[in-house]
């Protein structure tokens, strides 16, 4: 079947033809809106790194969150920044949190909209690291137990789901122990499974005063050159009861998708990281790129890759383009 009997842009005439043959869809059925959450009233300010992206106090979220539920955007993601940080991060786990609050409130203005939360130390910790610091190394044990007292204070104040963004050992399998002793058997885990230790996270550590003030987080997140490490990763997480796999960032790690995607059938999750969205952000404000396009463009080939869902700041933004 060569050429001139087979020409494949006979099926490129026209956009029906084109509608037709499509392998892959976008659908805002499958995107999942970062929200975070600050302390104090009537705060709503813009990421200077990430224009377009705020930081809202609790009583703004009501709004906030009718308008997203109202675009057909299904979940969120909550990051919380604490009033006060300490050592182990007890603000992560407050019953009068600030995410325990978001919560709250979200549910109340919106009990359709779904909320995840990012489960993670590093924006309560006065050090910024994803866990309790021991002699000048993260802890992994200690600080699993204080994972699990944060996801199930998120899961007793309604979050629909959580997602631990830490990257300690073993950290799904407690979490799961612990939500199943405390009666939410049926809250489900989105693990950050595959989690790199990115520069692309830049932005974010801005919007959530998270950035390590010591070292880096290479002991924890995974080196961006390997990817056989990524199937372990997820078989680790599978095994200690994980529902969805995520893998983040998005865009530079196409590959690492692709290759969960083949190798498991949990639905796969990925996050276009807070690096990808200023990216295409100060290229589309700068007029070299068109935003839109650019933006439809990555997020559809994230799904390509083998993603049922995406993270994206974008996801306001496209939803009516894409619904
Ligand atoms: C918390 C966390 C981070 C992100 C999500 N959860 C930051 C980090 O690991 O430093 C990054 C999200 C983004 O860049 O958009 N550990």
């Amino acid at each position: 079947m060569f050429f001139p009997a087979y020409r494949p842009r006979r099926l490129r005439r026209n956009e029906k033809l084109r509608a037709l043959v499509r392998e892959t869809e976008l659908s805002v059925n499958h995107l999942v809106y970062p929200l975070f959450v600050v302390p104090g009233k009537g705060v709503k300010e813009e990421v200077t790194s990430m224009p377009g992206v705020f930081r809202f106090s609790v009583d703004r979220l009501a709004d906030e969150a009718r308008e997203i539920a109202d675009l057909g955007i299904p979940a969120v993601i909550l990051f919380g920044i604490p009033e006060k940080k300490d050592e182990i991060g007890s603000g992560a786990y407050a019953k009068r949190g600030i995410v325990q609050r978001a919560i709250e409130a979200i549910k109340k203005a919106t009990p359709e909209l779904l909320v995840i939360t990012d489960v993670c130390l590093c924006e309560y910790t006065s050090h910024g690291h994803c866990g309790i610091i021991k002699d000048g190394e993260v802890e992994n044990d200690l600080t699993l137990e204080q994972l699990a007292r944060t996801a199930v204070s998120h899961a007793k104040a309604g979050a629909d789901m959580v997602a631990p963004s830490d990257m300690m050992d073993g950290r799904v399998g407690r979490i799961r122990e612990a939500l199943d002793e405390a009666g939410f058997s049926h809250i489900p885990i989105m693990s950050y499974a595959v989690k790199y230790c990115s520069s692309f996270y830049g932005p974010f550590r801005e919007a959530a005063e998270s950035a390590p003030q010591f070292g880096d987080r290479r002991s924890y997140q995974m080196d961006p050159a390997n990817a056989r490490e990524a199937l372990r990763e997820a078989t680790l997480d599978v095994e200690e009861g994980a529902d969805i796999l995520m893998v983040k960032p998005a865009l530079p790690y196409l590959d690492i998708i692709k290759t969960l995607r083949e190798s498991f059938n949990h639905p796969i999750a990925a996050y276009q990281v807070s690096g990808e969205y200023a990216m295409l952000k100060a290229a589309g404000q700068n007029g070299w790129l068109d935003e839109e396009r650019a933006v439809l463009e990555s997020l559809l080939c994230i799904r390509r890759a083998g993603a049922d869902i995406i993270l994206t700041y974008f996801a306001k933004e496209i939803a009516s383009k894409i619904s």
